[in-house]
């Protein structure tokens, strides 16, 4: 039994949810919508949070979510809606026209912005948040009175007494590890390279996304505001951010986006770098006795296709919508349907990530055969409607079902 002694407050909510990101947020605020009343801990401060540059494109459906569910509509103010991206290679450009494809567009709007929008919506509503705790354990899992444990930034320990818990503590979950070894399978796929990001104080080199593929390797060039710019290179991930000078930075760039028809960047001040690695990642089950895991504690991908935020908000929409049934009287067994609506997006989602990466990187070794390989298959891409359409209807993503 609890040991409330151990700690200095007891609090019982009807969910515990262990990461404050964007997906623990947003279902808190789900679920606060539906009067269902939850409290979310998080290790990192909200201004880490808030600071930490992660990628920046919604699909429309999500966007229309955060906008029709009240957390805000500052997207329709200060994002920007894309109606489709650059491919670059062998020195051309080729758009990729979304809106004609498959007639969907995404929004450009960093994911900083979605948990600035969030947390402010929590505020509003008078949910219960707290950034920067420590020590947190999550016990009984695999009963019905699961427990989470914390010590707040003033050194005063806490538990919360909940009937779920929810693991969204992100690519370095702590959660996920509560699934006993023995019961739980590990699927992974490491990649040879990073990505080197910056950001820069510079005008917008394009309207939209440039995904640059040369023999080089891969560059992405996005945009955040009309003075700062992000972007992104491929890199070796055992190279320090020292050895990249800010001249080295923009030599590579330009090399890789240079083409015929005399393409540059915009150049500006950098005032960030940083070498983000990558792998591809899930982990079944996405349940445990009361624990449920959402967004990148269960999954993560690659951020070549930009699916990793879509993908976390789209978990906790279905799990939303399971916690809501089980909580209203259906009981545990509502979690059932959770795993496999999930599971199917996740692995759509993988494969397109995997895609796209091997689509656009240079593997190191790679034979000139190799390379005219992949040019061939570039072409067949943005030559041909279908491989088009394909490339526009993953990008933008497939349509969310609530009910099985
Ligand atoms: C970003 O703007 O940071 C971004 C956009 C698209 C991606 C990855 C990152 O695929």
């Amino acid at each position: 039994m609890a040991d409330a002694a151990a700690v200095d407050t007891v609090t019982s909510v009807p969910v515990a949810i262990v990461g404050a990101g964007p997906a623990g947020l947003m279902l808190a605020h789900l679920l606060g919508r539906a009067g269902i009343e939850s409290i979310a801990i998080d290790t990192r401060t909200r201004h880490e949070i808030e600071t930490t540059q992660r990628a920046g494109i919604l699909e429309a459906d999500v966007a229309r979510d955060l906008v029709e569910t009240g957390v805000s509509d500052r997207i329709l103010r200060d994002g920007d809606e894309h109606e489709g991206i650059e491919l670059r290679f062998g020195g051309r450009p080729y758009r990729i026209d979304f809106k004609e494809l498959v007639g969907e567009s995404v929004w450009l709007y960093p994911q900083t912005d979605v948990f600035i929008d969030l947390a402010a919506a929590r505020d509003r509503d008078g949910g219960t948040v707290h950034f920067g705790v420590r020590d947190t354990e999550v016990l009984d899992v695999t009963s019905e009175q699961p427990r989470v444990r914390y010590t707040a930034p003033d050194g005063t320990r806490h538990e919360i007494r909940a009937r779920y818990v929810v693991g969204a503590d992100g690519s370095r979950s702590m959660c996920r590890g509560l699934v006993p070894e023995d019961r739980r399978v590990r699927y992974t796929k490491e990649y040879p390279f990073a990505w080197f990001g910056i950001m820069t104080e510079a005008p917008a080199s394009a309207p939209e996304l440039v995904y640059a593929c040369s023999e080089h390797g891969f560059a992405l060039i996005s945009q955040r505001t009309e003075t700062v710019q992000r972007m992104y290179f491929q890199c070796d991930p055992d190279e320090p951010v020292d050895a990249w000078s800010d001249d080295r930075i923009w030599a590579t760039l330009q090399a890789r986006v240079a083409g015929e028809d005399g393409f540059r960047l915009t150049e500006g001040p950098i005032f960030e770098k940083t070498v983000l690695r990558f792998r591809s990642f899930v982990q079944e089950p996405m349940r445990w006795g009361s624990m449920v895991l959402a967004g990148d504690a269960a999954h993560t991908v690659p951020p070549t296709g930009a699916r990793g935020l879509n993908l976390a908000l789209h978990d906790v929409k279905v799990l939303a919508d399971v916690l809501l049934r089980a909580l209203g009287g259906e009981g545990a067994g509502a979690l059932e349907d959770y795993q496999s609506r999930a599971l199917q997006r996740v692995w759509r989602a993988q494969n397109f990530s995997y895609w796209m990466t091997r689509l656009l990187h240079t593997a190191p070794g790679g034979t000139p055969f190799d390379f005219r390989r992949q040019l061939g298959e570039l072409d067949n891409v943005v030559g041909t409607r279908a491989g088009r359409g394909y490339l526009a209807e993953q990008y933008t993503g497939w349509p969310t079902r609530t009910s099985a």
